[in-house]
């Protein structure tokens, strides 16, 4: 049996792909590369020694998602980590962000549908929780009141997943709401490759380290924290990416239902709280000024992982430590490896060609 990953090439979809092969999982990649460069098809064949099939299609794109299923008949199940996820982009582009997001996971589930598939894992968000009703954030916290459009389309989606599995209860459907992931594979060959300035507070943080930008600006210092910045559960990507293997066994397992789980640490960590983890585990310096808040950010939110652990037997065992040495790893080795090419276009760019 087949499990199909759309944006398996992504930041957590290629994590997730080298827990699956790992535990010799026959898997199944769709991208459309929009957000993910093709070589880390070959880093997850590289850091596995295991092979998979890969489509380069859109989910938006019913005819090609329905080859795939056409071609492979063993489908099973489907981890959907497709989508936009930028949140300041989503303010700009709320057109594309509900398109690609809320279209995409449609056209997916009608073709599963068709298909007879329906085992569904979705990729959704602390976000959908607004400003937090409580903290910890139990699963039965009241969801919306979401600041951006990508924060919307996981709450729409998370909906839209409930009416489905209301109309049909032989669906098995997983939501995960992830807090802040971070973090790299330990062999450094895959991590979050932001593009452009990045706007999450790690790869940021990262860059300013690596010395590509100058300083980071401390979104506000007057918050009701323990240090005035705002306060996240930053999660260690491979423990994420370990939560969905665990969520499609217990889909396994209880053949049918609709189950929702926060994947987090349980600990929140203010901004200046990772700035000197991360000065302290890769010995750089981050040099930081403090900046006004930013528009929509919310004082602290962590979560309460408690349904996880006891219902899927899942835990995050990664610390801080780890996911700084492990982002400081996969940036180190983006450099050597960028190097060459770098020079070559800023020679050419010289020369005007
Ligand atoms: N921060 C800074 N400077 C920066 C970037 C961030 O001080 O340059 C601060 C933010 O103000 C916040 C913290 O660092 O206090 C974390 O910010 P991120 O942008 O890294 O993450 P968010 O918590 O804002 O958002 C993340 C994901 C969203 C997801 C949300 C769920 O980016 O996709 O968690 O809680 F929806």
């Amino acid at each position: 049996m087949s499990i199909l990953v759309t944006g398996g090439a992504g930041y957590i979809g290629s994590h997730t792909v080298v827990e699956l092969l790992n535990i010799n999982e026959d898997v199944i990649i769709i991208d459309n590369f929009s957000n993910s460069k093709p070589d880390v098809l070959e880093c997850i064949r590289k850091i596995t020694g295991k092979d998979f099939k890969f489509y380069e299609i859109d989910y938006l794109d019913k005819k090609s998602l329905e080859k795939v299923f056409e071609e492979n008949e063993n489908i099973e199940s489907v981890i959907n980590f497709a989508g936009y996820k930028a949140v300041g982009e989503s303010v700009q582009k709320p057109i594309e962000y509900y398109m690609n997001n809320i279209s995409g996971a449609l056209v997916l589930l009608d073709t599963m549908k068709k298909y007879g598939v329906k085992k569904f894992v979705f990729s959704s968000s602390a976000t959908v929780y607004g400003e937090p009703e409580r903290i910890p954030l139990t699963e039965d916290c009241k969801t919306g009141g979401t600041t951006n459009p990508y924060g919307t389309t996981k709450l729409y989606i998370e909906q839209i997943l409930k009416d489905l599995y209301k109309s049909d209860n032989t669906w098995d459907i997983a939501i995960l709401r992830y807090f802040n992931p971070v973090g790299a594979h330990e062999s450094g060959l895959i991590g979050e490759e932001p593009q452009g300035i990045p706007n999450n507070l790690m790869p940021y943080v990262a860059r300013v380290a690596a010395g590509t930008l100058k300083e980071l600006s401390v979104f506000g210092n007057d918050y009701n924290t323990s240090d005035g910045t705002g306060v996240r559960d930053y999660i260690h990507v491979v423990d994420l990416a370990k939560g969905h293997i665990k969520a499609l066994e217990k889909l396994n397992r209880e053949k049918q239902g609709l189950f929702i789980y926060n994947l987090g640490t349980g600990v929140g960590y203010s901004v200046l709280d990772m700035v000197k983890a991360f000065e302290k585990s890769t010995g750089r310096k981050v040099p930081y000024k403090i900046a006004p808040r930013r528009d929509g950010d919310i004082a602290t939110c962590y979560s309460n992982p408690k349904k996880a652990k006891e219902e899927l037997g899942w835990e995050a065992v990664k610390n801080l430590e780890d996911m700084c040495k492990d982002s400081w790893k996969f940036i180190e080795n983006k450099r050597n490896l960028t190097q060459e090419p770098e020079k070559i276009q800023e020679h050419n760019v010289e020369r005007g060609t």
